[in-house]
């Protein structure tokens, strides 16, 4: 049993885009882990993901309507592995909270040296490249966990 979460600023488009796509690949491969988002700001508690990251999930076989956006928290340290951040900012601000080395530890870039792109302020164009890098690095985390 493994326990991932994805982390992003609002929690509406990036990381359930992550979450969406990590849940997808265990699901198909068997595998008994845990997967969750939550984002740095307190924006969009309680919302849906933002309409584009629905539709580009859903162009790729892949439902995230059930997740909710919920705010990063201390205890997220206790309760997951690997703690996935989108950029450098998220990486900060989630590090910020870490109460010890242990904690630290668990915090990284999804993709090694490189920030996936936060696509709101943009076009359907952003959603699509932010899936496949998403997409292409979490087929190669699932086997490196
Ligand atoms: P996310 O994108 O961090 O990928 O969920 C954003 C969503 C909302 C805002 C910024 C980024 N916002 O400023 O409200």
């Amino acid at each position: 049993m493994k326990f991932v979460l994805l982390v992003c600023l609002g929690n509406i488009c990036r990381s359930p885009l992550a979450h969406g796509i990590f849940q997808h690949l265990v699901n198909q491969n068997g595998l008994d882990w845990h997967i969750d988002s939550a984002g740095t700001g307190d924006w969009h508690i309680g919302k849906l993901p933002d309409p584009r990251s629905v539709s580009e999930a859903k162009r790729n076989g892949i439902d995230i309507t059930y997740q909710r956006a919920r705010q990063f928290q201390v205890d997220d340290f206790n309760n997951f592995d690997h703690i996935f951040v989108m950029d450098e900012d998220n990486y900060l601000n989630v590090s910020d909270l870490a109460r010890n080395q242990t904690d630290l530890d668990k915090v990284q870039l999804i993709i090694p040296g490189q920030e996936v792109p936060d696509p709101y302020f943009g076009g359907d164009e952003g959603f699509q490249q932010v899936f496949s890098m998403l997409h292409d690095r979490i087929s190669v985390l699932l086997n490196q966990l």
